[in-house]
């Protein structure tokens, strides 16, 4: 039956960076993140038993459905290959997916993406994994991050121990504790050095083995924090986490300079911000976009004075999300 999901992105407030198993997506450390609401993918999936091979249609901004490149579809194809031998199928797809937001530019496109995806052809397929195995089978798609894409709210990510248990887990739910990400984008276009490239050279940084001392406790905080509803104690530790993680990308061997000018005048100003009196932290994935995270009351200020900058092309006013859902409208 053909489906389509919606499936958000999610901001990490502390960051999956460094894999013990690449192909498989599995992590050094565990993770925590926020999911979004406004940032989304849309997927479509039609079983095609007639099809030798699956069919992959990417929509971008504005545009027309048509084939992504060659990259990309590679990607789509592995995940459903792997979607197929996890769920004993044989059946090939057409499938076609897009973004509401700019895609590869550190906004985590592929969490929504391959989030979208599995369920997307879960649901096509008949199959109603329980939000565990969903988690699981995102994260088949080799971006880690898409298994936390799979619920709302605020959501952990554990390290393992084994492939099995590594899958995602509720923290709080939306609606507990609503808090806004203000998305500075001072760059639109894709990112230089992939995630995946990322990870694997994270290992080489000398610092990486005192982030994973490091992020034991900022986890444990950031956890408490969430379930608290403690924004004092979040705020602190989720910039803290998000510098660290750009620490051991400039400190890999060779570097990875995510940053753009634009990035440093953004903390800059969530630095002045919070001297007069405004409460917003910032935090960065893997791109020079910066996500500056308030409470509802600070994000007209936040919103205004990130405006203002120069190097700030657009803003994007995102919020925590309540999760995935199916949309009745197909892209095919
Ligand atoms: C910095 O391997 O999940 O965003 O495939 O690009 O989505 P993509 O990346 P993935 O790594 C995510 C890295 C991160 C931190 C995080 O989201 O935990």
């Amino acid at each position: 039956m053909k489906t389509t999901a919606q499936a958000p992105s999610n901001i990490a407030f502390i960051k999956y960076w460094g894999a013990r198993d690449l192909d498989r997506a599995l992590p050094c450390n565990a993770s925590i993140s926020m999911t979004l609401e406004r940032c989304f993918s849309r997927c479509t999936v039609e079983p095609r038993p007639d099809l030798e091979h699956d069919e992959v249609l990417f929509r971008s901004a504005g545009g027309e459905l048509a084939p992504p490149g060659e990259h990309f579809t590679l990607r789509v194809r592995r995940h459903l290959t792997r979607l197929r031998r996890a769920t004993g199928r044989e059946e090939h797809f057409r499938i076609a997916t897009e973004n509401s937001f700019p895609s590869a530019a550190g906004l985590a496109s592929s969490a929504s993406g391959f989030a979208a995806l599995a369920l997307a052809t879960t649901r096509a397929l008949g199959i109603e994994p329980s939000n565990g195995e969903l988690s699981r089978l995102a994260r088949l798609g080799g971006s880690g991050s898409a298994a936390r894409s799979v619920m709302g709210g605020y959501v952990e990510w554990p390290a393992g121990p084994e492939e099995e248990e590594c899958y995602a887990v509720p923290l709080l739910a939306a609606g507990q504790w609503d808090l806004c990400d203000v998305i500075a984008l001072v760059d639109d276009g894709p990112k230089a050095t992939s995630s995946l490239e990322g990870h694997r050279l994270a290992l080489t940084s000398p610092y990486f083995e005192t982030r994973q001392r490091c992020v034991t406790d900022r986890l444990d905080a950031v956890r408490a924090a969430i379930v608290d509803r403690d924004w004092e104690r979040l705020g602190p530790v989720i910039e803290e986490e998000a510098i660290d993680l750009h620490l051991i990308a400039m400190s890999s061997r060779p570097p990875i300079f995510y940053w753009k000018p634009g990035t440093l005048q953004v903390l800059e100003v969530v630095r002045r911000l919070r001297a007069d009196g405004v409460s917003a932290w910032a935090t960065m994935d893997a791109g020079a976009n910066v996500h500056v995270i308030c409470r509802p009351e600070a994000e007209d200020d936040v919103a205004a004075c990130l405006k203002l900058q120069r190097e700030v092309r657009s803003i994007i006013r995102d919020g925590t999300g309540r999760g995935p859902t199916f949309v009745e409208e197909h892209l095919l």
